[in-house]
């Protein structure tokens, strides 16, 4: 078989958590109203997982929704990509998801980049199919932001939200993935952070180790805004000009889904307008790594979403990170 160079996506999945907490309920456990939420968001529910549910799992019934789109077995996967911050295992979750579909001749591993993930992730996926390395891939951003959210801080408990959004990715003729651009700033990390603290545990004579745990989610809400206001336009107007693409030729603006405001002024940056920006933040919160997939599979389901629509896919969060990837829809 001759070897493909490009590479198209063919399939989408998504799974969320049954149970969900509206901005009333959410007024309950903190000094916050649905008016407040909702004009500053655009939030007005999340998915939260409850005890007993994994982030495996939740990435499993995505990645079977996607294969099956795809009309792609397990087994003929080659590689699977986790973009996650919150594995159940910090040795990683990936290869548990691999046994739990099937996927016995695929290799996997974690991705973190936080809610650039996702796009890290398409990128990574890319540069193995390109080579010829790999023919198949399923991409997966998961994540349970709940266990790390401190919910009895307003200022970020009614932001996130719990999910998981898979692709395949498949070598092909035609080359469907038109271009990216990737940024990290390590300079504005304490902006938002899930860090772990250590406590000196002393071993023996002269020597300490350090143990602890991660505390909840930190943020710097005004910086973080202003940052991703500032950094997204630029990534997604560099691969347009890579791609020798104009954003008048931008069917949909697919963004991290983390505030209806910040969504608003890129697409005003952009030139971009409103009915081609996608959104789904409303009824699920910040997914983290998973909101990028999760709002794709819903507008390709939905119908909104056609074969060959090129999307401009953007993410931007802790790191900071921020990048962003131009594809067509579809095989
Ligand atoms: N309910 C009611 N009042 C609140 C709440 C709340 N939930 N949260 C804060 N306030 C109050 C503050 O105490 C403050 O009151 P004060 O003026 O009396 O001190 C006032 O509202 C304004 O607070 P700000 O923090 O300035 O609110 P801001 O307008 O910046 O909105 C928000 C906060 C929504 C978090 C905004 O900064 C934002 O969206 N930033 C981007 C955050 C983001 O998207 N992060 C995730 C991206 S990365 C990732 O996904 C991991």
């Amino acid at each position: 078989m001759p070897q493909l160079s490009g590479l198209a996506i063919i399939g989408s999945g998504s799974a969320v958590p049954p149970a969900y907490l509206d901005n009333a309920g959410l007024s309950q456990l903190v000094d916050t109203s649905d008016e407040w939420i909702s004009t500053r968001t655009g939030i007005r529910q999340r998915h939260l997982a409850a005890p007993e549910e994994s982030l495996c799992s939740l990435a499993a019934e995505a990645a079977r929704r996607a294969l099956e789109m795809a009309a792609l077995n397990a087994i003929d996967l080659d590689l699977i990509i986790l973009a996650t911050s919150t594995a159940d295992d910090l040795f990683g979750s990936a290869s548990k998801i691999q046994a739990e579909i099937g996927a016995t001749k695929a290799v996997a591993f974690d991705l973190t980049a936080a809610c650039s993930g996702f796009v890290f992730g398409m990128v990574t996926a890319a540069q193995y199919i390109r080579t010829g390395a790999y023919q198949n891939v399923l991409l997966i951003g998961a994540d349970i932001l709940s266990r790390w959210t401190d919910w009895s801080d307003r200022r970020t408990c009614i932001l996130f939200g719990d999910g998981a959004g898979a692709i395949v990715m498949q070598a092909a003729e035609s080359d469907q993935f038109l271009g990216f651009e990737l940024r990290s700033d390590g300079s504005q990390n304490d902006c938002l952070t899930l860090a772990f603290q250590p406590q000196p545990q002393p071993l023996t004579q002269g020597i300490s180790v350090g143990q602890g745990n991660f505390q909840p989610i930190q943020m710097n809400g005004q910086e973080v805004y202003r940052f991703a206001v500032k950094k997204v336009p630029e990534v997604i107007e560099k691969a347009l000009f890579r791609a020798s693409l104009t954003v008048e030729q931008v069917d949909w603006l697919l963004l991290h889904q983390a505030n209806q405001r910040i969504l608003d002024a890129v697409a005003e940056r952009l030139g971009i307008p409103e009915h081609k920006v996608v959104s789904n933040m409303g009824n699920y919160g910040n997914t983290d790594a998973a909101s990028i997939p999760l709002a794709l599979d819903q507008y390709v389901r939905s119908g909104q979403i056609q074969p060959g629509d090129v999307i401009a896919a953007a993410g931007f969060g802790a790191g900071l990170s921020w990048g962003s990837a131009l594809f067509r829809w579809g095989r």
